[in-house]
């Protein structure tokens, strides 16, 4: 293990300019999933912004049940815990938004078309670099904490991605030909992380909703989905203000999709 490379607290908080996120970090070497021990620490009364790293993860969990892979030291992997206003709190249009603020990021820093695909993944050319995992604790109807997880491959190198993902995947490496440093990107997607947090907290989804809809890489294409379990293909009409997606079917009436899986045909 390359312990030279770790993403130690103090290095990560020299760089930080934000005020609430990465404020408290948690730096586990390896651990199941930052999300899991997010989770726990909230459930703990752990304060909103605290963050939990780790540079391996044994069991990264996924959307739907599916896992998350990332070869040691190379990558970000990291859970922020999220106590929203009642008003916006809402783990769609939050996935929402912070997949934009790493597609901005990473856009600015890498000099590249990088988009978002609804409802949780930011893509470039069709291959997907970063996954957003946000899992909420509801209590007597409220919810309590909010755990986003975010995993970024930075430095993978084509041949670590499993055969099943190497045609779908893409790292920050594998788009430009050259390693990247984890800490410095760290720090510039906190800042855009909370900067946007900030917004959605006083006005919630509304103020992204143009930025989202330019990124979208999904807008106006032709998507199969699940249905009622039957696969159906239709036309992605626009981003909706409470974050579904609005799609046309081939009969011409219109379906919101608030989670489903969706793939470009
Ligand atoms: C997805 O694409 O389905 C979401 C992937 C989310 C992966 C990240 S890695 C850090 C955090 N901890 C986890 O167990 N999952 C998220």
């Amino acid at each position: 293990m390359d312990s030279e490379n770790r993403l130690l607290p103090r290095l990560i908080q020299a760089r930080l300019e934000t005020a609430c996120l990465g404020r408290r970090i948690y730096y586990l070497p390896e651990t199941d999933s930052t999300n899991r021990v997010a989770a726990e620490l909230a459930g703990h009364g752990e304060l909103e912004g605290t963050m939990v790293i780790t540079d391996f993860q044994r069991r990264g969990r996924g959307r739907l049940n599916r896992t998350w892979q990332s070869p040691p030291f190379e990558n970000l992997l990291f859970s922020i815990i999220l106590r929203p206003e009642d008003k916006v709190a809402n783990v769609l249009t939050l996935t929402l938004v912070f997949s934009l603020a790493v597609s901005r990021t990473l856009s600015a820093v890498l000099g590249k078309d990088i988009n978002v695909k609804w409802p949780n993944d930011v893509v470039c050319d069709g291959r997907k670099l970063c996954g957003i995992l946000a899992e909420s604790t509801v209590r007597a109807g409220r919810l309590e904490s909010l755990v986003v997880g975010i995993g970024i491959n930075i430095n993978t190198r084509a041949q670590q991605f499993e055969p099943a993902i190497r045609a779908t995947a893409a790292s920050c490496r594998t788009l430009t030909g050259r390693s990247w440093d984890r800490l410095d990107l760290l720090g510039r997607i906190l800042t855009e992380l909370e900067n946007s947090y900030t917004v959605f907290q006083a006005d919630g989804f509304a103020p992204f909703i143009k930025a989202y809809r330019e990124r979208l890489a999904i807008l106006r294409k032709p998507v199969s989905f699940e249905l009622k379990g039957q696969v159906t293909t239709g036309l992605v009409e626009d981003i909706n203000p409470d974050g579904s997606l609005a799609v046309i079917l081939p009969s011409g009436d219109r379906r919101d999709l608030f989670g489903e899986e969706v793939s470009l045909l």
